[in-house]
């Protein structure tokens, strides 16, 4: 790991360099260009939690990071406690855009406070216990969100009735520790993406750089680009596009597989440049919503579905074989290898790529820093499961989960209905954790 401190010690060094030499600057306090959200991986989980800012009293509360969700979700029965809170009224705008689902007396579930009359609730799910709740009500609150000038965190601004939803604390569980609710940046009208790009009149489009380490935060910034990592690097130069598509039979956006989430669509699948040999019908989406591709951050690795699995790890095992051996495999894992003779490179250890082939001949290939998870000292292992390894009611064929995105840039830009990508920013001598937290405040 000696090429690892090395890498370390270099983004360290320009970090400091760069805090030495940036002035000072005030930032003026108009229509923010973009909003920062800070993410951090959870060690045990794997999965990235986010930061919403209560106002009332000022508080840090933690939420999973989901990409693909209808809303921002809390437990208001045990952890969310605002003096600005208010319920939503089932006769209002509010109800409307919410994806209302009925009306009630508020005493629906446990959460505080309890029995408020006229309430409008909605269908909020947790994808991690696979469970979803007909008595979200809804909510709003003065919330305040960091704005960020695509390289740095700028003011803080503030919005006064964001809409979110309460929930008791049964729909909470499973969630990593710490967190208590789910921000969802799906294609709805309350989104946070959704709501914040509406707010401030940005695009509505936002970046993904998840930090591969739990030690240091990645970030996600609603509105437009360039955004920029140390040192000085435009992630959002050079991407490669590809169209991002709502799934046709999707349900309503707490269903699992639902039209708020992002779609792409592989077209085949290659190792080492090969083509692995796969169904054609599976990259597509079936009548009930089933198949095609989607990119999510609930689950930690990619899953695939079974026969896609078995090709593709049969075609890395025959690409890798001249190469190591192969030991054990370590659940959730099917091919695990003995790692001491693998080179490392910039891009991680030095195994087969995977390139997913999509359309608009654009090419996502995936180097070893993500298609690899070192186990142990010794062992790796494809980071890739089958489906029924883990969740059952995965319903894509191919469901990107984020090992698999850590360190990339991905850009959706739900307006314009397409993905940006940028391979490893590992090519590029930065990372996802490098963008300058430093706040330079008027
Ligand atoms: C963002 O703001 C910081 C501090 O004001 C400034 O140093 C930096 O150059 C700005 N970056 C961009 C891309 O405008
Ligand atoms: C909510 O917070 C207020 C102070 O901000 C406190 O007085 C009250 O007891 C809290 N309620 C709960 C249920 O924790
Ligand atoms: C609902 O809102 C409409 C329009 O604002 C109003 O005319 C109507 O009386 C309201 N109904 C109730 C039950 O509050
Ligand atoms: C969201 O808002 C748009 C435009 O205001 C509207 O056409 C659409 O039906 C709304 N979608 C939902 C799910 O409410
Ligand atoms: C492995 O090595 C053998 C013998 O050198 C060669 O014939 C074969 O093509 C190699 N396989 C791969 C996947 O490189
Ligand atoms: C891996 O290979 C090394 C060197 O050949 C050997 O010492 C070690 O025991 C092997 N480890 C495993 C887990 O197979």
């Amino acid at each position: 790991m000696a090429s690892m401190a090395s890498k370390t010690s270099f983004f360290l060094i320009s970090f400091l360099l760069h805090l030495i030499i940036t002035p000072e600057i005030a930032q003026s306090t108009s229509n923010p260009k973009a909003i920062l959200f800070q993410t951090s991986k959870d060690e045990s989980s794997k999965l990235h939690l986010t930061t919403i800012l209560q106002k009332n009293p000022p508080a840090e509360i933690k939420v999973l990071v989901d990409l693909g969700a209808q809303t921002l979700w809390l437990d208001c029965q045990n952890s969310y406690n605002s003096s600005s809170y208010k319920h939503v009224q089932c006769n209002s705008t509010e109800c409307a855009v919410a994806e209302p689902n009925a009306c009630g007396d508020g005493c629906q579930g446990n959460e505080l406070p309890r029995c408020i009359p006229d309430t409008c609730y909605n269908h909020p799910a947790n994808p991690i216990i696979d469970t979803s709740f007909d008595g979200g009500r809804v909510s709003e609150d003065e919330l305040n969100f960091q704005s960020t000038n695509g390289s740095n965190p700028g003011n803080f601004v503030t919005v006064p009735k964001f809409i979110f939803t309460c929930v008791p604390s049964f729909l909470a569980a499973g969630l990593p520790i710490g967190a208590i609710g789910i921000a969802g940046f799906g294609r709805t009208n309350i989104s946070l993406t959704t709501q914040l790009a509406r707010t401030f009149n940005l695009p509505t489009k936002f970046g993904v750089c998840l930090s591969s380490s739990p030690n240091s935060k990645g970030v996600i910034i609603i509105g437009d680009g360039p955004y920029y990592m140390l040192p000085n690097i435009d992630v959002t130069s050079n991407l490669i596009f590809t169209p991002l598509i709502v799934n046709p039979n999707g349900g309503s956006s707490t269903h699992s597989v639902s039209k708020a989430e992002y779609f792409i669509t592989v077209k085949s699948i290659e190792v080492n440049g090969k083509k692995v040999e796969i169904s054609k019908k599976l990259f597509s989406i079936n009548k009930n919503g089933d198949g095609g591709t989607k990119i999510n951050t609930y689950s930690p690795y990619t899953v695939l579905e079974p026969t896609i699995y078995k090709a593709l790890t049969d075609a890395f095992a025959t690409e890798m074989t001249n190469i190591t051996n192969r030991v054990p495999s370590i659940a959730p894992f099917g091919f695990c290898f003995n790692a001491s003779g693998i080179a490392s490179t910039r891009v991680g250890p030095a195994v087969p790529t995977i390139d997913l082939i999509l359309e608009d001949k654009a090419l996502w290939r995936i180097f070893g820093a993500n298609s690899m998870v070192q186990v142990s000292e010794n062992v790796m292992c494809l980071g890739f499961v089958g489906k029924g390894a883990g969740r059952i009611s995965l319903r894509a064929s191919i469901d990107i989960g984020t090992h698999q995105l850590e360190d990339n840039l991905l850009q959706f830009d739900v307006g314009g209905s397409r993905l940006g990508f940028s391979s490893s920013l590992l090519f590029r001598q930065t990372t996802c954790a490098n963008f300058n937290f430093k706040s330079i405040i008027a």
